[in-house]
């Protein structure tokens, strides 16, 4: 009898352990022998802990279970996949997981994250077989034909870094994991390194291969202290198997791969000064030339990507570039696993091709809003991403589409607020995050920000509004222009968006009749 309780955090945050510790001890009071496997999460948040049997090589889900739960559920013979008020079905014909379209997620929450042997039977490290077989440059042109872009933020195709850094000489190379995932609303890098580690280990082995560089170091935010442990469980398997060390599978070929913690801050995610904290400096932006491709970690040729960029790797190593392609829609092809958070009904992570619509992502998947009030604004792209009002969320979920309404996609996450938000606050929450997280190297972030919090306050108060209205606007033209990285360059795109779809929250009722007395 396998039942599968998630080790994944989220699940962890709403009581699994002791859900887990809950069933094997009902189990053993029956005289029931089960064998309790810690999956990742299949991503379905709000039914989290979600437990699963296996009835005749067939998952049956129960969610929420709490351990209270336990008794009732043995009671309605939930290990035969009876029915019970938490039941929801075979997993797999949940509508929710059902209609996705799972490439890179394909195995999480179905094998055991620390079992090399279940990652190979999911056709794990299929992809590394295939890489070894081709040369590097070959290796590069699947990347390139697959049309993968970074799914870090930027969507710079994978390819083209990876070949200006196997056309770099350079004695030493290295490839670097950016797993900082500071954007808020996303946790897609998370519940891949947790619930499945050995699929970002083979992407960056491939990385590795293809490029020439032998050593990887996966940069992990110190808020995952379950990510770590499940890399470097990973990461210790894989390298008594023969996956990473001097010689991967007799290949002659080596690859070795760290874990590196940081230390907390946001701008340690963007990549230049992911690198100064990697080499243990202070996480300041570096300018641009030189590219990392060109003079990364330690001065050396870098290849710096996505948890999910790399993780998408074996896939399209396994079954081709072309097979990747097909999925998506414009220049974003293959899937991208979006992250629903805030006011959402059914929060969690959807992994589907580019294409599909804000509006079914927030309905269709999400629910709607959790309060039941009707949705106002989502941002998209982390806390650099516009708020898109109710008219843009027919926009098809495609970099170039949300480029075109000045939003970004970025990392996927979605953060929904319903009609109770204020988003002159949220506003206002985006300059002092730029304030709070700047790295101070230039001017117009490091004092732009502080002085646009101010601005933004005078708006409010209505001291003048529209000469502080125009100022605010100046300031933002500042900011994109002449920031030297994207945190002070976008920050105006949820500022202005806020202040161009909800102009009536910039101005409160009060503040308009004490205007006209
Ligand atoms: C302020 C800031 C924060 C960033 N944070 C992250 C992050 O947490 N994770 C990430 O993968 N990329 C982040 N990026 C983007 C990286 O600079 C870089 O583009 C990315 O690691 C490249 O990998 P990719 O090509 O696979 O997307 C950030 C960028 C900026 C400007
Ligand atoms: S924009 Fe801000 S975070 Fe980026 S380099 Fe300038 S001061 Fe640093």
């Amino acid at each position: 009898m396998k039942i599968y309780v998630p080790r994944d955090a989220a699940a962890l945050g709403v009581g699994a352990d002791q859900t887990a510790e809950g069933l094997v001890a009902e189990a053993r009071r029956r005289g029931i022998a089960v064998e309790l496997i810690r999956n990742g999460s299949r991503g379905l948040l709000w039914l989290e802990p979600l437990v699963e049997v296996d009835v005749g090589g067939t998952r049956m889900a129960y969610g929420p279970v709490q351990s209270e739960d336990v008794a009732g559920l043995f009671d309605a013979d939930f290990t035969s996949g009876k029915p019970h008020a938490l039941s929801h079905g075979v997993t797999a014909e949940i509508p929710y997981l059902k209609r996705q379209e799972r490439l890179t997620f394909a195995r999480v929450g179905i094998t055991d994250p620390r079992s090399l042997e279940d990652y190979k039977e999911h056709g794990g490290y299929r992809g590394l077989a295939a890489a070894l077989a081709q040369k590097p440059a070959d290796i590069i042109a699947g990347v390139t034909a697959s049309g993968l872009r970074g799914r870090g933020g930027a969507a710079f195709p994978a390819g083209i870094k990876w070949k200006t850094v196997l056309g770099t000489p350079g004695t030493q190379k290295y490839i670097v994991c950016n797993a900082d995932e500071g954007d808020s609303g996303t946790f897609s890098d998370r519940m891949l390194m947790e619930g499945d580690p050995f699929v970002l280990i083979e992407g960056m082995t491939i990385a590795g291969l293809a490029t020439g560089a032998t050593q990887g170091y996966i940069y992990l935010r110190w808020e995952y202290p379950q990510a770590k442990a499940a890399l470097e469980a990973a990461i210790t398997a894989a390298a008594a198997a023969g996956y990473l060390g001097r010689n991967i599978q007799d290949s002659g070929k080596a690859f070795e791969l760290e874990v590196r913690m940081g230390a907390g801050a946001y701008i340690c995610g963007e990549e230049t000064s992911l690198l100064e904290s990697l080499e243990g400096k202070r996480g300041q932006v570096r300018f641009k030339p030189p590219l990392p491709a060109i003079e990364g970690l330690w001065g050396k040729p870098t290849v710096i990507g996505n948890v999910i960029t790399f993780a998408s790797v074996p896939i399209i190593m396994d079954r081709g570039g072309e097979f990747y392609q097909h999925f998506g829609m414009g220049r974003s092809r293959g899937t991208l696993p979006m992250q629903l958070a805030g006011n959402i009904k059914q929060g969690g992570l959807v992994e589907i091709a580019f294409g599909m619509t804000l509006r079914e992502l927030l309905y269709d998947f999400g629910g709607g809003s959790f309060s039941g009030r009707p949705i106002r604004a989502v941002q998209v792209g982390g806390p650099l991403g516009a708020y898109h009002p109710e008219s843009q969320f027919d926009t098809p979920l495609d970099y170039e589409a949300f480029a075109a309404i000045k939003g970004m996609l970025g990392h996927g996450g979605i953060v929904a607020f319903d009609d109770s938000v204020d988003m002159a606050a949220q506003a206002r929450y985006a300059m002092e995050f730029c304030a709070i997280e700047s790295c101070g190297k230039c001017t117009p972030c490091r004092i732009g920000s502080t002085r646009g919090v101010e601005v933004i306050d005078r708006l409010i108060a209505g001291e003048n509004a529209a000469k502080q209205e125009a100022i605010l606007r100046d300031l933002c033209e500042t900011l994109t222009y002449g920031s030297l990285c994207a945190l002070g360059g976008l920050t105006p795109y949820p500022v202005i968006s806020a202040l161009n779809h909800f102009p009536q929250d910039f101005v409160k009722p009060v503040r308009a009749s004490s205007a006209a007395g």
